[in-house]
């Protein structure tokens, strides 16, 4: 399978059966992406269709669907537990544009930025609307879930806008804010997957604890990406963190170690002056700080290996080690 995690990176699954059917089944997922968000104004589909056309990797969908091949992967819930937690995701993405004030969103446009805050925040909780309709059809217990995780995402991104509280360790605050609000989603999708599909209890729980491990190391990935990046690699503005006031890994490991003073100074506080930010992230990229940041990254490798001893040998765990070094070895 080839090109379904886009803008030059893939998942490159070594099963070409499995290729093919979750090829099939993330062209479901478009399809039915697509149709639950349509509305009678053009208006509103214009806004909701905005991001979802733009691109983006979907690979909350990705996730849910090998996490399928451990039971049917062709029940119909496994297509729509992937669309809702995508479509939570979407939404996700629109609030948090008008939080980090960004301009740019899979390579185009942010809707913040196209039209306005409010736009892009009614939009979200349209998308989030249609998300709550679909897993309405999955049940009571899969609506708790997403009303469960969709609360922790929240505080997630709460707590990270408050920063530390007193006493509070940074890099702990750090570790559990990203859990929150992108563990947290990613665990679910994996769940979902298994839930779904019909596996094995132990397997579901496996595939949950698994998506928590590599959804943590996806942010702490996305978040070295943003000092590391070129935007037309990420489709986002490099920096916007830094913009925003917001420390992540490499910069909390380099204040708790032996900063140079001017990037201490520089790291103080939101930096509003471009060149400002430019000369941070120079000395981000290099910096100790950044090393152990990807050490601690590369650590999740191991951690997300042990969480699938529960899971069958095949195919499907295979290509699962192959997310976990994709979403390790995107940072390169
Ligand atoms: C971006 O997620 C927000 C994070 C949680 C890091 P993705 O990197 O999955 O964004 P898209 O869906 O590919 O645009
Ligand atoms: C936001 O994290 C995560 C969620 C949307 C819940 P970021 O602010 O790092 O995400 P990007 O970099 O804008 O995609
Ligand atoms: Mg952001
Ligand atoms: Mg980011």
């Amino acid at each position: 399978m080839s090109g379904t995690v886009s803008r030059g990176e893939k998942v490159v699954l070594d099963d070409p059966e499995l290729g093919a059917a979750v090829g099939a089944g993330l062209t479901r997922v478009e399809d039915m992406l697509h149709s639950v968000v349509r509305n009678d104004l053009d208006f509103i589909n214009e806004t909701s269709l905005h991001l979802m056309a733009a691109g983006g990797k979907r690979f909350r969908p990705l996730f849910t669907l090998l996490a399928g091949q451990f039971g049917d992967p062709e029940h119909e819930n496994v297509t729509k537990s992937a669309v809702v937690v995508e479509l939570i995701h979407l939404a996700t993405l629109y609030h948090d544009d008008v939080m980090d004030e960004a301009t740019m969103r899979r390579g185009a446009v942010s809707a913040n930025n196209r039209w306005t805050n409010s736009v892009a925040i009614l939009t979200g909780d349209y998308l989030f609307s249609h998300a709550s309709r679909l897993v309405a059809d999955l049940g009571t217990d899969a609506a708790r879930m997403i009303a469960e995780t969709f609360g922790e995402l929240v505080t997630g991104q709460l707590r990270e806008t408050v920063g530390p509280v007193d006493g509070e360790n940074p890099v702990n605050h750090y570790l559990s804010v990203i859990w929150q609000k992108t563990g947290s989603l990613i665990a679910i999708a994996g769940r979902f997957g298994g839930l779904f599909s019909g596996a094995p209890a132990e397997q579901v729980a496996a595939l949950y604890e698994y998506g928590a491990v590599i959804g943590t190391a996806f942010q702490i990935s996305d978040d070295i990406i943003d000092i590391t990046s070129e935007s037309a690699d990420s489709g986002k503005t490099p920096g916007t963190d830094l913009r925003e006031g917001v420390h992540t890994l490499p910069a909390l490991y380099e204040l708790a170690g032996d900063p140079k003073p001017r990037l201490a100074e520089l790291l103080s506080g939101p930096i509003t002056d471009e060149d400002q930010v430019q000369e941070a992230l120079v000395m981000l990229r290099e910096c100790e700080g950044m090393r152990q940041a990807k050490a601690t990254l590369e650590s999740y490798a191991e951690r997300a290996a042990n969480t699938l001893d529960a899971l069958p040998d095949g195919s499907a765990k295979r290509a699962l080690n192959a997310l976990t070094r994709y979403v390790i070895d995107r940072t390169n």
